[in-house]
């Protein structure tokens, strides 16, 4: 039997015509667009390709945005000083810093700097936090992506044995977290899970989210388990004029002959990270608006 696939892409559209609509709404009754100032340090390729696209969606739903893109060598404190502007400015809601960053500046000095009220990427600790006892504000957009897939595959999280693979601040342990306060008994596998394999074959939801291209193979899935593949891996086998190929961290062609639904890569987590992300900005928009 073969899963059923769980759209990404189509399912992103449904969410950005949301996001039109909040926007739209947002407008009337303040005057303004919510605005998403993004930060681009350095010239990693995919970077840009990604922070390009975070600008042309938000541009395309109605919201003000504006790339900001900064030299591999600017300093930490001329990167600071920068957010610490974009931080006092009153048209900017959201702040999204593009990882990763250089090696010579420390990432958790930036991230501690953007304002948690436009912290619209959740990794700041008081939205970390905040997330962990129970009172999310501003989540991470790929575990919201996630959950919106889970939704869409009409899983039924109660008591659902859901398991994690990947610890990560960006998505293992907020979409834990999520999965937790949807009252799934939740498991954080990572790269010392002794017997990886049979914990992934006890999950009725697996996330898979290690960055390990085709890792999670088909045996290890429980037969009808919904999977969401969260990895985005280019292998450079010479396919595609040499350009390579995008795999996720799950053996697609193995794992739709067993899972009940699947995510492809690329067209699954990818597309409704961006959409999450519009999604924030309009909720920290109308939030710093309200206060
Ligand atoms: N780099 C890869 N994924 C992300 C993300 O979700 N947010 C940011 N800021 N950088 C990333």
């Amino acid at each position: 039997m073969s899963a059923t696939i769980l759209s990404g892409k189509l399912l992103a559209e449904i969410v950005r015509g949301e996001v039109r609509d909040e926007v739209a709404q947002f407008r009337r009754e303040t005057g303004r667009a919510p605005g998403l100032d993004v930060v681009l340090v350095g010239d990693d390729p995919a970077s840009h390709v990604y922070t390009r696209n975070k600008e042309k969606a938000a541009n395309e739903c109605g919201i003000r945005g504006e790339l900001h893109t900064l030299p591999a060598d600017i300093s930490e404190e001329a990167l600071l000083k920068l957010i610490g502007e974009l931080n006092a400015r009153d048209d900017v809601d959201g702040i999204l810093v593009q990882l990763p960053l250089p090696k010579a500046i420390r990432s958790d000095r930036v991230l501690d700097a953007v304002s948690p009220a436009k912290d619209v990427d959740g990794f700041h600790p008081v939205n970390a936090g905040l997330l962990a006892s129970g009172r999310p504000r501003l989540v991470p957009c790929t575990p919201l992506g996630c959950m919106r897939l889970l939704e869409l595959a009409k899983v039924d999280l109660k008591g659902a044995n859901a398991v994690v693979v990947g610890r990560s601040n960006i998505v293992g342990k907020p979409v834990a977290q999520l999965l937790l306060a949807a009252n799934a008994t939740v498991t954080i596998a990572h790269s010392r899970t002794r017997d990886l394999p049979s914990v992934c074959r006890a999950a009725d939801v697996l996330i898979a989210a290690v960055g390990v291209p085709e890792m999670v193979r088909g045996s290890w899935i429980k037969p009808g388990a919904v999977v969401i593949d969260v990895g985005i891996n280019r292998v450079d086998d010479g396919s595609n004029g040499g350009k390579g190929r995008l795999v996720g961290d799950v053996a697609f062609a193995e794992a739709i002959e067993v899972a009940g639904a699947i995510t492809p890569v690329p067209g699954g987590v990818g597309p409704l990270t961006i959409a999450y992300l519009l999604k924030n900005t309009v909720i920290a928009a109308r939030w710093r608006s309200a206060t």
